[in-house]
């Protein structure tokens, strides 16, 4: 028997490292996945350890290539996804991390993105050359804190014995025993370092944030031949041909390539993305622009809307207080609940993303009565993330982007049907559920398949995109009216405290 091809996407993200297979017709064949230790040393403050994510990596690899295998397939290449701005500072000779991983959830650098931003024409230029708004969210800070507070970071730095970059950059640098020191474009477009219009790295931004730009690793496409497995690790040999941003790895697994199209995927948070082509459009509504890809050093944009808390909520029903015993139980408990009789849940746990940038904000519920009870608690947490996708597009619709009537979801979330229908109806917008919800790991392994030679480019490798579920806005305008108006209200009390 001729075995057949398959290719192995890693898919690194904030709460779990996983491996997935997918075949050349883009069937999903095989997965392993591993828990990542969430760390919050201080008030929102959020790292993770990189070592562990290394060692998690070298075990879900393993165990998919070893699941392909013995389904028949082999493995032809490798493609790499991940949580994107969360940042890694390592000793360059034994690639071991000088401190823990800045996740992009964490805030400690608020007053120091808030001191720059206090020159109007600082935050302006910033804006201008990365797409992006001063905010700790970006890798920049997070680079420079820890060359401040690590002993001895800056002089090592100096004298070349370290490197920066974020997970992907890591993990290439790691499967590949050193040998390679490259970011792809659209995570380099996420450190607030990379003037994205060029392509390269700023001067100007390395100056102004205090990065050495020694420590930065190379800008590449997010499918090309980057190098390859390093002898004695699982899949040694194997070349390592895709790296993107899991957000925009989700874009390319919703087939959101072209002008105009939306995808929102609902993971920890929620990020919304509309494809602008190869034209970078500056949002006036604070939405952050962004490199969508870059195939044959040919830069595609998008406009984004991030929302940092989504799953977190439920996980938080589910971890944090008990309200549920498991994710999927929140679909019956909204259902049962029938109503949140005005109860709102502003879940800013680390803060609020698009478009309130307000790093110190924190959580809130309003409404509270004698009456309310966990269902309806569950209820306003699924509702909150519903009411913030609305504000992004109403954001991008001030931004001129059209009416940005359809969109395309994926991630945990987009299987709770009470869900995705109520998003409909608060954003009044054709809600789309695609068949493979995995579209962040197949993101990866597209492009991975790409940069083996197994399509040309993009239009070809996401033309069987299939869509599973249209859900289709069924609320009146005044109870949509009504009810955003509780939402908004809400959010001020939320930014006021
Ligand atoms: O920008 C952060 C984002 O890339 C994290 O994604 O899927 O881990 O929530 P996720």
């Amino acid at each position: 028997m001729t075995e057949k091809s398959c290719l192995i996407a890693i898919d690194q993200g904030t709460t779990s490292t996983r491996a997935l297979a997918f075949d050349t017709d883009l069937n999903e064949l095989a997965v392993a996945q591993i828990p990542l230790e969430q760390h919050f040393p201080q008030n929102g403050w959020v790292e993770h350890d990189a070592g562990e994510i290394w060692q998690a990596t070298l075990k879900v690899l393993g165990q998919v290539i070893d699941k392909a295998k013995a389904a028949g397939y082999a493995p032809l290449a490798i493609g790499i996804t991940n949580q994107r701005e969360t940042t890694v500072l390592w000793n360059r000779e034994s690639g071991e991390p000088l401190h823990k991983a800045i996740v992009w959830q964490d805030r400690r650098t608020a007053a120091a993105c808030a001191k720059l931003a206090e020159d109007k024409s600082v935050a302006k230029m910033v804006q201008e050359q990365t797409g992006l708004l001063l905010d700790p969210y970006f890798s920049a800070t997070k680079i420079a804190w820890l060359l401040d507070h690590v002993p001895g970071a800056r002089e090592k730095a100096a004298a070349g014995k370290l490197a920066a970059g974020t997970i992907e950059c890591y993990l290439a640098w790691r499967l590949t025993g050193g040998k390679l020191h490259v970011s792809d474009a659209t995570n380099a477009s996420r450190t607030m370092l990379m003037d994205i219009r060029g392509g390269e790295w700023s001067e100007e931004l390395c100056r102004l944030f205090g990065v050495p730009r020694q420590l930065l690793p190379e800008i590449v496409d997010n499918a090309g031949a980057f190098g390859s497995v390093a002898d004695g690790l699982p899949g040694a040999g194997l070349p390592i041909t895709g790296m993107i941003g899991d957000q925009q790895s989700a874009a390319v697994g919703q087939a959101c390539i072209a002008p105009g199209q939306v995808k929102s995927t609902y993971g920890t948070g929620c990020f919304l993305l509309q494809h602008t082509g190869d034209r970078m459009v500056l949002s006036q509504n604070r939405l952050l622009s962004t490199v969508a890809s870059r195939m044959k050093g040919k830069l595609a944009y998008a406009v984004e809307g991030s929302i940092f808390n989504a799953g977190t909520v439920i996980q938080w029903f589910r971890d944090g207080i008990g309200l549920i015993e498991n994710s999927a139980d929140s679909e019956a408990a909204a259902v049962r609940a029938g109503t949140t009789d005005g109860v709102y849940l502003v879940p800013a746990f680390t803060g609020l993303g698009a478009p309130h940038w307000a790093p110190d904000a924190r959580g809130l519920i309003s409404g509270l009565t004698r009456g309310t009870n966990a269902d309806q608690l569950v209820r306003a947490g699924l509702e909150s993330i519903a009411y913030q996708t609305n504000d992004l597009l109403t954001a991008l619709k001030a931004d001129g982007a059209g009416s940005a009537k359809q969109i395309r979801i994926d991630g945990g979330m987009a299987a709770n049907g009470w869900f995705a229908q109520f998003l409909a109806d608060i954003c009044d917008a054709t809600v789309d559920r695609p068949q493979i919800l995995e579209t962040t790991a197949l993101g990866a392994a597209i492009c991975a398949g790409i940069g083996a030679g197994v399509w040309p480019d993009l239009e070809a490798a996401t033309r069987n995109w299939t869509l599973d579920r249209r859900f289709e806005p069924a609320m009146d305008a005044g109870t949509r009216k009504k009810m955003t108006a509780g939402w908004d209200q809400a959010v001020s009390r939320c930014l006021l405290s």
